[in-house]
């Protein structure tokens, strides 16, 4: 270690800037963690879809390199049951379904089973380097963010197309370790844009923390929060004052609700939402939003 390095890591640490690298003193590293600490959680919207195929494993690997410990998921049902992460009720879009079997229109997962799914190719539509992709199973996303140690903002999707998805994605959590207090406490959100899916989860489970997808008027924020930790809306609607509004009132855990916004993917937009007061920004380029709000 050269001596400079070797007082850096003694009295401060190194900086990263437009890819070289400075020695910060004690004050700027200081600041530097501040800044850090307050700046919002960024998530990686259903993993880092920027850069790797929706809602697959390797997008969540690629969030876990970019260093990104929030990630976001979608969960479905397949026609035996198997819950399945996958963003569009159909798997047009994502898969080679069409190619696969092309007498099954609309292709809705509802329609397929788990042993079809598996048949799909996830990847190639969004780059032949990921030809071969899976759809994973929830079980086998849950695993691999155990693995990675990644938290988890779990939307139920469509929910009102999948009678009991509440209490089945509950089960299935439970049975991988994942409604622990370690869990509950700081390591997973659930959330929907169906309220009655967030109200049913809350009152199943009272210790996981819940978001409602959408930016109800101000007036009716006292009756979300009864059953919400978190209003997400998008970014055009997380202004200052509802923001300030949605942080007035305390959610069902006892605490300030939370804002979470989305889908952010330059720093400009980053910024702006930092500067309303945003508690989380959801991206498909999570690192451009982290660099640009110091997160
Ligand atoms: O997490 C927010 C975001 O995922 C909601 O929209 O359509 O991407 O699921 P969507
Ligand atoms: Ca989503």
């Amino acid at each position: 270690m050269s001596m400079r390095r070797a007082v850096a890591a003694a009295t401060g640490v190194l900086l990263g800037v437009s890819g070289l690298s400075f020695i910060a003193t004690p004050a700027q590293a200081a600041s530097q963690q501040k800044k850090a600490d307050s700046a919002p959680i960024t998530v990686a919207h259903r993993g880092a879809s920027g850069y790797a195929p929706e809602n697959t494993l390797s997008a969540v690997e690629k969030a876990d390199k970019l260093g990104m410990d929030w990630v976001e998921n979608d969960v479905q049902r397949t026609k035996d049951g198997e819950l399945v992460v996958m963003h569009d009720t159909t798997l047009a879009r994502t898969t080679n379904v069409e190619k696969l079997y092309p007498e099954r229109s609309p292709w809705n997962i509802s329609d397929f089973t788990a042993k079809e799914i598996k048949r799909l190719d996830a990847g190639s539509w969004f780059s032949d380097d990921y030809a071969g992709e899976k759809v994973p199973t929830l079980e086998q996303y849950l695993k691999k963010i155990t693995k990675t140690g990644q938290r988890l903002l779990l939307e139920l999707k469509s929910p009102e197309i999948y009678p009991g998805i509440e209490l089945q994605t509950l089960r299935e959590l439970s049975s991988h370790g994942w409604l622990d207090s370690k869990h509950t406490k700081s390591k997973l959100i659930i959330q929907s844009f169906n309220a009655d899916s967030v109200k049913t989860t809350h009152f199943l489970n009272s210790a996981v923390k819940t978001g409602f997808l959408g930016n109800p008027k101000v007036s009716e924020l006292d009756s979300y929060a009864k059953f919400t930790d978190q209003i997400n809306p998008t970014h055009s609607a997380a202004t200052k004052d509802y923001i300030k509004a949605v942080h007035a009132r305390k959610g069902p855990l006892g605490k300030q609700m939370e804002v979470f916004t989305w889908t952010v993917n330059d720093a400009s937009t980053a910024r702006t939402v930092d500067k309303a007061g945003v508690d989380g920004i959801i991206s498909n380029f999570p690192d451009v939003v982290r660099d640009a709000t110091g997160g």
